[in-house]
Formats: C-alpha cells, structure tokens, sequence
C-alpha cells in the first residue's frame, strides 16, 4: 500500500522503516528541513538501536524517501498516519496542537478513500472530535486509532514482532485496511471503536507505571523490614497472574511517555467526573522515590552534599537510548546539586549540559566521595570495582537500579548499597 507518514521523530521513523520493510511503499512527511536533509544522507536524528539497519534496507528497496511538505508526503497515500507529539500541557492534558495544524492542513488535500490514522498518542475522545473537524471542513476522509507500543531501545523489535495491535475503528473495512499493512506479521489484532483503542493505549502506560512504582514501595517496604526485594520479587514474579517482568525498582520512571500519559489519564478521568486517586498516588509515590534515593546519596556522603563530589553512572532516562527527557538520573542530579554537591556523570550515549560529563565511568569516579549507579547500562556491571575504589575518595556506592554484584563491590573494600536490599 502507498503509506505517509507525518512526523519523522522516532515512532514516525521506526513505523516508517518498518511499513516499507513489510512491502509498502512509505513517503515521510517533515517539517524541519535539517532533519529531512539528514534522513536524505542516511543520517540519523535519533539514536535507536537497529533503526539505521532497517531504513537502509528501506532504502536499498527504494521503498521509503522523505519531503519537507506534508502534501508531497501525501501524494497517492491511502493511509496517511500521524505521529507527532502530544506533549504536556501545563495543566497536564495532552496538547493537540500539532494533530490539529495537521488535520487542517491535510483535510481538503487528501482523496475520500484516504484514510487517517492515529498513531500518536491522545486522549480518549479525540478521533471523534477530528472525525467531526474532517466532516466540519467538508473532508470525506476517515479517520483510525492505531497506537504504538514502541519502547525506545527496543522499537525495531517491538514493531516487528508486537505483542498485539490495537485499531479502533468506525467501520470494519477501515480496521480491516490497517490491519491488512501487517498481513506477514504473526501477532492477535484487537479490533475496537476508537475511544477504547485511545483508551488502551493510556491503559496500558498508567498500568506499567504503576506496576513499577509498587516494586518500588516494595523495595522501601523490604528495607524497612530487611527482607531482599531481589528475592521478593522473584518470589512473586513466578505467579502468573503476577509475571517477572516490568518490577525492577529503580529511581522512578521517566521518558517520554509515562509521566504525560499518567498525567493526562487523570485530566481525562477528572474531566469525565472520576477522581483516579489510585494513578494519582502512583504520581507521588514516583516522585518520593527519586527523593529517596537523593536521600540516601546524602546519607552515603555523610549526611550533607555541600562540596561532596558524586559520579553518577547513568544519564539516560533507561538503558539503550540517549534520551534523557524526564529522566530520573538527571532529576536525582538536580536534587543533589540543589544541595551544594558536584555531579560528575557518565553514560555511554546521553549527556546533559546541566552536568560535568567524564569520558570513561573511571574519570567519572575520580576522587569522588559517592558513586550512584542511575541508569541500568549492563556495562557498568563489569566494570573492576576495585578500580573504582582505588580511584574513588569516598567509599559507599549507592545503586538505585540493584544492577552491580553487591558482593564484588563489598570485596573491592566498597559498601554496596542497594534498593530494598539487607546492607542498604
Ligand atoms: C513506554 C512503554 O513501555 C511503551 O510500550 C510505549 O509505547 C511508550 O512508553 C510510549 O508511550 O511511547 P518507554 O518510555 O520507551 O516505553 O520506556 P519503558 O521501557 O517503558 O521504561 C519507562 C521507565 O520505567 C524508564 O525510566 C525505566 O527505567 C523505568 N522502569 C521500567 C523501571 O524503573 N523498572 C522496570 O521494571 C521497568
């Protein structure tokens, strides 16, 4: 099928590449030219594992190109799918505004058997609510929900073997059209009416981030108490009603997507008259845990942080991107500095201008007075810790993602402290 794409950020991109790597033919719609000119250039924009891989495979094909004009992207499309921003607004709603330009801008541009779809993420309600601009604007196009469930560092695997993909549709043809894109895919299709597709899609990030932020009110819960939250968890991740995955404590979430779409899902419910508490809680409590692990930084450095040097191994709002919007590394960072501390980080793909950067976790723990592990890099596992001890001027390094062998740390002469853990 001829497919636009409207957005080369990184669900545009990886949904994008992989459309033509399923035989489509993909045309990208973008309005910054310095990004269509890298993407021209086989350039990436964005770091994300296997992406370069599978849009030059799109390329060799000829299956994909990229414009500077969202009405060349559209030229001959059948489907036209929308992936910009929905970003927080202040008062937490998802802001539209870049859905709306683009629905205004395309409505009388596009022939009646095109088909929009949905793929950013947006409140329930909004296909309804485009559906009536298209028909208000004497636009005859129809309209899908189709969200992503990409995780970033993973997208590529996430697009080509999904667990499940959602299409909320008003007719059954229009479902059928959007699923039959993905006919050499082997997954469950759910089929639905566009809210409960919008629906599912913030179902699913509040759930995720709830289930993570119980592991970590387990983890204070375990340290309370001295049980191994390691062994806790692993206790009730073989239940399956319960699963091991997504209950690794840590400093809180972040990214892109958890802390607006939780947001968002309580403006939504506010505004149909249901007070989520329950999600509402989940915001504070993530919040409290990054203070918490501010706090024990604090504890470790003595119980002050004025002119205390902290490395900090971890920029990155999770492993495998370097994307550090809303990351909790660089808010623990803030806390720290806020309190008289210097941070010296390292990661292996993000930086921040808001903190001294080291090239190596070795210069980064420098006569450093406390190491915090903040991002869960398998490769800081196998660093020598008795380098870093013979490196550092304190002794005490504090892991908020449990990811170091607490037992090779404690033999280098260092103290482990961990998250939930017995010792932290
Ligand atoms: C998330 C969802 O997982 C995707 O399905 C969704 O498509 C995407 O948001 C989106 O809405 O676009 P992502 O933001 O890439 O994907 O990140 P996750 O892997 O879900 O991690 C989110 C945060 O939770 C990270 O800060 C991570 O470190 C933290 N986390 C995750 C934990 O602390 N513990 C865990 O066990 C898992």
């Amino acid at each position: 099928m001829d497919v636009a794409i409207i957005g080369a950020g990184y669900v545009g991109l990886v949904t994008g590449a992989g459309l033509a790597n399923l035989g489509h033919s993909v045309r990208v719609g973008e309005s910054s030219s310095d990004r269509v000119a890298m993407l021209e250039a086989g350039e990436m924009p964005i770091y994300e594992q296997g992406l370069p891989g599978l849009l030059a495979r799109a390329r060799e094909r000829q299956a994909i190109s990229f414009h500077n004009s969202n009405i060349e992207a559209i030229e001959d499309a059948d489907l036209v799918f929308l992936c910009l921003p929905t970003p927080e607004s202040p008062d937490g709603r998802a802001d539209l505004t870049f859905v709306h330009a683009v629905i205004d801008e395309l409505a009388e541009e596009v022939g009646e058997d095109t088909l929009f779809v949905i793929k950013s993420t947006v409140p329930p309600g909004t296909a309804a609510s485009l559906r009536k601009r298209l028909a208000d604007l004497g636009s005859s196009a129809r309209l899908v929900s189709h969200p992503e469930f990409l995780r970033e560092g993973r997208a590529v695997e996430d697009f080509m073997e999904p667990d499940r993909i959602v299409i909320g549709a008003y007719e059954r043809d229009d479902a059928e059209r959007v699923a039959s894109l993905y006919r050499s895919i082997d997954t469950s299709i759910v089929i639905t009416d566009p809210t409960s597709s919008e629906m599912i899609k913030y179902a699913n990030n509040a759930y995720l981030a709830a289930r993570l932020t119980f592991a970590n009110a387990l983890a204070n819960v375990c340290e309370a108490v001295g049980a191994d939250v390691v062994d806790v968890i692993r206790g009730i991740g073989l239940d399956h009603r319960i699963g091991p995955h997504f209950l690794q404590p840590g400093p809180g979430y972040g990214g892109s997507c958890f802390p607006k779409d939780t947001a968002a899902l309580i403006a939504v419910a506010e505004d149909a008259g249901y007070d989520f508490q329950l999600l509402k809680a989940v915001i504070e409590a993530d919040h409290q845990q990054r203070q918490r692990v501010a706090e024990k930084v604090r504890q470790a450095a003595g119980g002050g942080l004025h002119r205390r040097r902290i490395a900090m191994w971890g920029v990155a709002f999770k492993a495998g991107t370097d994307d550090v919007r809303e990351s909790p590394a660089l808010r623990i960072a803030r806390l720290l500095q806020q309190d008289g501390a210097e941070v010296v980080a390292y990661d292996p793909e993000a930086s921040s201008d808001e903190l001294t950067m080291a090239p190596d976790p070795i210069s980064a723990v420098t006569d450093a007075d406390v190491l915090l592990v903040a991002t869960e890099w398998p490769e800081f596992g196998t660093i020598d810790m008795k380098e870093v001890a013979a490196a550092m001027k304190g002794h005490r390094v504090v892991d908020a993602r449990n990811l170091l062998d607490s037992a090779a740390v404690r033999s280098a002469g260092l103290d482990y402290w961990g998250l939930g853990r017995p010792g932290a």
